[in-house]
């Protein structure tokens, strides 16, 4: 198992160009199983999520070619539509595939994903837009089987009790092939849900409501969709925020190229709160670093309020602050993994229920740690990068799957970070 090892204390300065965002990737690689043809996807992030479920629609019959950052997937071959455990017990993400293959094929079966290391996760807000859409579902054997009523799936109007991107994207995703105009209220309206939309457009789908909360998608009545010109992927906003973190975390100054500005405001927001000073222009964001980094106050909301997906970063720049700051941790329960670990690098951490109190310690050292989820382990980096002394951090797996070239991007910025094997 790989394992890396950071020699903190080292300033960081240069630039990085951030890739594609992980979470657009693969609603957009699903939403190619509703091309009877090809489609070709640009800017696509190295990490090991994206290469699992392009080998999910290969398993299903898809010829797939993938080089650099771009592939290119043909869905006429698609044989298949059962989504294997082995593959969706790798990524939870897998269950995107359900909406896709159930409008365009009638019928699919998508192994249940399970728990998680940050929750309990449940997928009963898919289930239940889709059955409001007609399809009868049973769960049988660990497996989720969907059949579409004869002639497909009805556009319905759903609510939706809670915020959910994943739910929203396989909602629209399932609704673009329905048959009449389903609409979603309480939509999600992440960046993410932007694109799979304005993917779908493209593909010849009529969406009103694009970036509310209130989507309202015409369906193409059975017709498959057809994507002609290349998706490129969005920035990955999470990536950005976490190389700012390190910046902050270790006083220094960096740039990053290719983010969207918009999509990051709230984690600048809570960066200038603590005292950090940006210069921004058009695609590209340099930030400087104050020599005392102040407290910070954090709520977890859905977007545009403050990524959950940045929480434990967050709470690793906080540990270096000047005053106690707090964070509440609104959209899952168990997202306080990394909390025992930084404080094995010397934090003081107190958790009660969902909020954690970060008191401020004079300096972190290095020790061993282990990853437990893919954010929670970006912290652990993090906090490595600015502790005293050397940090082991095992199990990094879980950073392969959304971090693009994270050793090659932070050596460029004069980190001190190996990569070894145990
Ligand atoms: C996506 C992101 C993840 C991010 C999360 C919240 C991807 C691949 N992953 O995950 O990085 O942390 O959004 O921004 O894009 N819920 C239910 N029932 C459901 C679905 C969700 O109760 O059927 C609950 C979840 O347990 C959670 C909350 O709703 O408490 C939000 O989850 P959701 O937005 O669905 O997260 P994901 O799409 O899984």
């Amino acid at each position: 198992m790989d394992f890396l090892e950071i020699e903190g204390g080292h300033k960081l300065f240069g630039e990085i160009t951030i890739s594609g965002a992980k979470n657009a990737a693969l609603p957009v690689i699903s939403a190619t199983l509703l091309c009877n043809g090809t489609t070709q996807l640009k800017n696509l992030p190295h990490v090991v999520d994206i290469r699992t479920l392009l080998k999910l629609l290969q398993m299903l019959g898809a010829n797939v070619e993938y080089s650099n950052e771009s592939a290119t997937i043909d869905c006429s071959s698609i044989k298949s539509t059962k989504a294997v455990y082995e593959i969706v017990s790798q990524m939870r993400a897998s269950i995107l595939v359900l909406g896709p293959l159930l409008t365009r094929f009638g019928e699919c079966e998508v192994s249940l994903p399970g728990g998680c290391a940050i929750g309990q996760r449940p997928i009963d807000l898919h289930l239940k837009a889709l059955e409001a859409m007609g399809a009868k579902i049973e769960i049988k054997g660990g497996y989720v089987r969907a059949e579409a009523p004869k002639g497909g799936l009805r556009g319905a109007k759903i609510v939706f009790d809670k915020i959910t991107v994943g739910g929203t994207e396989n909602t629209l995703m399932a609704a673009s092939m329905a048959n009449g105009v389903t609409e979603i209220i309480n939509a999600a309206r992440e960046p993410e849900i932007v694109q799979l939309c304005q993917m779908l457009q493209s593909g010849g789908v009529e969406i009103e409501g694009v970036g509310t909360s209130r989507i309202k998608v015409h369906g193409s009545g059975g017709k498959p969709l057809c994507f002609e010109n290349p998706i490129e992927i969005i920035p990955d906003r999470i990536e950005a925020g976490t190389y700012l973190c390190a910046a902050a975390i270790t006083k220094s100054d960096i740039t990053l190229k290719s983010v969207n500005i918009e999509h990051i405001q709230s984690t600048i927001d809570k960066l200038e709160d603590m005292g950090c000073h940006f210069q921004i222009s058009d695609n590209s964001i340099s930030i400087h670093s104050p020599e005392e980094l102040k407290e910070v106050n954090i709520v977890t909301a859905e977007y545009p309020g403050f990524p959950t997906d940045m929480q434990a970063q967050f709470m690793a720049v906080a540990t270096l602050a000047r005053d106690e700051s707090l964070i509440e941790e609104r959209l899952f329960e168990n997202r306080f993994m990394h909390v025992s670990e930084l404080n094995r690098l010397g934090a003081d951490i107190w958790l009660k229920g969902n909020t954690a109190a970060i008191r401020p310690v004079k300096k972190l050292y290095g020790a061993d740690v282990m990853a437990t989820d893919l954010r929670a382990s970006s912290a652990l980096v993090l906090a490595a990068l600015a502790a005293e002394g050397t940090t082991k951090i095992r199990r990094i797996y879980h950073l392969d799957r959304g971090y693009d070239n994270l050793e090659g991007k932070l050596s460029s910025l004069g980190a001190v970070i190996t990569r070894g094997k145990e």
